[in-house]
């Protein structure tokens, strides 16, 4: 059966204490929005309408795409009252009513394929998908039967002493079949401590006349947790951490420790990779076999191949390394970047779009932007690539087996062909030949006696 989902997003969120629209707020890069929009896009859901109210603008902006529709409910006067509106501007409901919350941003949408199917199995006019939480404080308790059957949902607020020790909750994620809503929302009263119309209060309203209200509990009662503020916000964020780097784990990879590794749910990282403590991993990065990460690593929207090593504290963004190549430590690859085969990267390097060629070394202190530097390369310690003049970039090229002295500045664009040598200490602003040997500073003089002679005249 088709369904259709309904996103309720039109809470103030004061407990947020901020302006921002509560579900605005971004998680792991995202605004928490965008997660109950991904499950209802994954179910392929049409319409998923999205009912916005502070912020709407905003929201709306956030939320946009194909089958998706916005209904404004400002004021917002409760989670009944959502669906109300829902009802009010779109008419009666004809589809099964998935109804997710802006703010529950672990829900997955697994659990939620099963609360469908559990749904349908029961033939539910009603599912309500639960939670067991040690702390049940500020949700909604399940209340239920001597024979375990659901009768009703009670706010915190409204809940006597005894219920507040229930410790089953409601999530507040929903299917409801068409007519349940049809029938019901008009019947919601706003007769409880906030004044506001309890999408909740559908539950016993169904119950006394007959209907069949189940209930799941969710296998992972995180998934449930919802972010009210900004306490929760960052447990949402450590929880999501966690999740994200046990399924590297579950995946293959080889985690030194769980509790600092910081990875993006969009990386990849192959099996047997080891990854050393503190070590970032972001964006769309790859990290392919037989690599290791070494403590402290960044890597961002990048492409780590097979058997490099990233020594420890190596900052690396969009760019390509390996195979079997070794950078860091201490190493700053700028964007653009691409490091072949078997490069040896050291310490205090900085490369910024430049290509160093299979078995090129650049081991210490140098800055190599718009470089394209050859195979076989030798690039001695503080080498600088002069590549801007003030008002454009230029290129440098070092072709294959050039060597370059220490202390070497090419000022670009400028071309070295191949296995020329630099001398140390050469400023480079002409193209040098293959095979030459080019050195561009003067030569030493050395003053015999001098030390001697400058102790008596100053006595
Ligand atoms: C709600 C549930 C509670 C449940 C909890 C789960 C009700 C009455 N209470 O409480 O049983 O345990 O979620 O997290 O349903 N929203 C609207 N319009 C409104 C009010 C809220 O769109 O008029 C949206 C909010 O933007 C938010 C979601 O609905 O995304 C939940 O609202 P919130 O005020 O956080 O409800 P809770 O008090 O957490
Ligand atoms: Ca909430």
């Amino acid at each position: 059966m088709r369904i259709e989902v309904v996103i309720l997003a039109a809470g103030k969120g004061e407990r947020m204490k901020s302006l921002l629209p509560k579900i605005l707020h971004p998680l792991w890069g995202r605004p928490l929005i965008s997660y109950p929009m991904e499950i209802a896009r994954a179910l392929a859901a049409r319409p998923i309408v999205v009912v916005t109210g502070v912020g709407s603008r905003e929201v709306e902006r956030a939320c946009a795409g194909r089958d998706v529709a916005f209904v404004r409910q400002s004021p917002p006067r409760g989670t009944g009252h959502a669906l109300l509106r829902v009802q009010a501007s779109r008419g009666r409901f004809k589809r099964r009513v998935l109804v997710l919350l802006g703010d529950v941003p672990q829900l997955r949408v697994s659990t939620v394929r099963e609360l469908l199917r559990f749904h349908e199995q029961r033939k539910a006019s009603a599912t309500v998908l639960t939670a067991v939480l040690d702390d049940p404080r500020g949700y909604g308790r399940i209340r239920r039967d001597g024979l375990g059957r659901v009768t009703g949902i009670v706010e915190e607020l409204d809940a006597l002493p005894h219920e507040r020790t229930i410790r089953e909750i409601n999530t507040g994620i929903f299917v409801f079949e068409p007519d349940l809503l049809n029938d019901f929302l008009p019947r919601l009263k706003p007769d409880n401590r906030k004044g506001e119309y309890y999408l909740t209060d559908l539950v016993h309203l169904a119950v006394e006349n007959g209907m069949e209200v189940a209930a799941l509990a969710a296998s992972d009662p995180k998934e449930g947790l919802g972010v009210n503020s900004r306490r929760e916000l960052a447990e949402a964020h450590d929880a999501m951490r966690a999740r994200f780097v046990e399924r590297l784990i579950d995946e293959g990879a080889r985690v030194l420790d769980r509790r600092t590794l910081y990875v993006d749910p969009t990386v990849r990282v192959a099996p047997g990779v080891a990854l050393h403590p503190n070590v970032h991993l972001l964006g769309r990065t790859v990290i392919e076999s037989d690599c290791v990460i070494g403590t402290g690593a960044v890597i961002q929207d990048s492409i780590v191949k097979r058997g490099t090593v990233v020594k420890p504290y190596s900052v690396i963004e969009e760019s390509r390394i390996g195979p079997a190549a070794q950078v860091g430590p201490f190493s700053r690859l700028r964007p653009g970047t691409v490091v072949d085969r078997d490069v040896r990267v050291g310490n205090f390097v900085e490369l910024k779009k430049s290509r160093l060629g299979r078995g090129t070394k650049a081991q210490h202190l140098s800055y190599l932007g718009d470089a394209i530097i050859g195979p076989g390369v030798n690039v001695g310690a503080g080498t600088i690539t002069c590549n801007y003049d003030g008002a454009k970039k230029s290129r440098t090229i070092l072709e294959r087996g050039v060597f370059v002295g220490s202390d070497t500045q090419f000022v670009a664009p400028v071309r070295v062909g191949r296995g020329a040598y630099i001398g140390a200490g050469s400023t480079i602003t002409e193209n040098v030949p293959g095979g030459a040997l080019a050195l561009s500073r003067t030569e030493q003089k050395n003053v015999r006696g001098w030390v001697k002679k400058r102790r008596t005249t100053s006595k």
